[in-house]
C-alpha cells in the first residue's frame, strides 16, 4: 500500500472517533445553555404568566376568574353550623358542637392548638405564649396581648363564635382559615373548652377520692 494512502486511512479512522467523543462529552458534562432543539414538540410552550395581559379576552386579563356560580368539587359548604359556626340560614352562632366530640377529636385539637394557637395564647391558653413573651420584652407599644382563652369572656362565647374567630380572625388576631381545615378548627374549639374547664376547675369538680387525697 502506498504511504499516502496509509496516512489518509489513519486520519479517517481518527476522525470516526470524533463524533463518539462529542456524544460522550455531551452526555457527561454540565451545560450552561439550553440544548438546541430541532423539533420543538411540546418542550417549550408559550404560556401567560400571572398578571400578564391577554388581548383575547375583552378585559385583557390573562388570569381568568371562575365562571360566576362555579363551585369547586367538595366546596359547596351547604352546612352552615359546620362550615360557618352559625345556625342554619341565620347569623346567630351555634352553641352546640356540629361534630361529635370524642377523644380522637380532642387529641387532634390539642395537637393543632399547640401548633397554631399556643405560640401566642400559650400552651395553657392563658395568653402568655412565646410570641407574647417576646413582644412584651421588645416593649414597642404596638402589641395587643393575646386574650386569655380561659377567661370568663371566652368561656361565655358560644362555640360558633370561637370557630368564627379562628376562621376570620378578630380585631388584632389574624385569620387561620387557610392554614386550618374546618374539622380541625372544631377540634381546636373542643380543646379550648377543655382548657377552660381544667383551668377553672374547683375542688368540687374532682371525684370524691381525689378530693379526699388533696384535703389530707
Ligand atoms: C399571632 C398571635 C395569635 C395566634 C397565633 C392566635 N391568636 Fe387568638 N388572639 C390573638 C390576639 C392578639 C387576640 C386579641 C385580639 C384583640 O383583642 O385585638 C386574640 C384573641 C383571641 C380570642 C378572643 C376573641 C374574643 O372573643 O374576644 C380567641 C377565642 C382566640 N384568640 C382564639 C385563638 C385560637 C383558637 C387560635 C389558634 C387557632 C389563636 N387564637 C391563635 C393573637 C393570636
Amino acid at each position: 500500500m502506498p504511504r499516502p494512502l496509509i496516512y489518509i486511512t489513519l486520519v479517517l479512522v481518527a476522525l470516526t472517533l470524533v463524533p463518539i467523543g462529542c456524544i460522550y462529552r455531551a452526555r457527561h458534562s454540565v451545560k450552561r445553555h439550553p440544548r438546541i432543539q430541532v423539533v420543538y414538540d411540546m418542550d417549550n410552550q408559550f404560556y401567560y404568566k400571572a398578571q400578564h395581559e391577554n388581548e383575547f379576552f375583552p378585559d385583557d386579563r390573562a388570569m381568568r376568574l371562575p365562571v360566576e356560580g362555579t363551585v369547586a368539587r367538595g366546596d359547596l359548604r351547604a352546612d352552615d353550623p359546620f362550615n360557618r359556626g352559625r345556625v342554619e340560614g341565620d347569623t346567630t352562632f351555634v352553641t352546640e358542637f356540629p361534630v361529635a366530640v370524642d377523644e380522637a377529636l380532642m387529641a387532634r385539637g390539642q395537637e393543632r392548638f399547640r401548633i397554631y394557637c399556643a405560640p401566642c395564647h400559650g400552651l395553657s391558653g392563658n395568653g402568655n405564649g412565646m410570641v407574647n413573651v417576646r413582644a412584651t420584652a421588645l416593649a414597642e407599644g404596638t402589641w395587643t396581648p393575646p386574650t386569655d382563652l380561659t377567661s370568663q369572656a371566652v368561656v361565655d362565647r358560644p362555640v360558633g363564635h370561637i370557630f368564627n374567630t379562628i376562621t376570620n380572625g378578630i380585631r388584632n388576631m389574624p385569620s387561620y382559615r387557610d392554614q386550618i381545615r374546618i374539622r380541625d378548627r372544631w377540634a381546636i374549639v373542643a380543646y379550648v373548652r377543655a382548657l377552660q374547664l381544667s383551668r377553672n376547675a374547683t375542688l368540687a369538680d374532682l371525684p370524691a377520692e381525689a378530693q379526699q387525697a388533696l384535703s389530707q
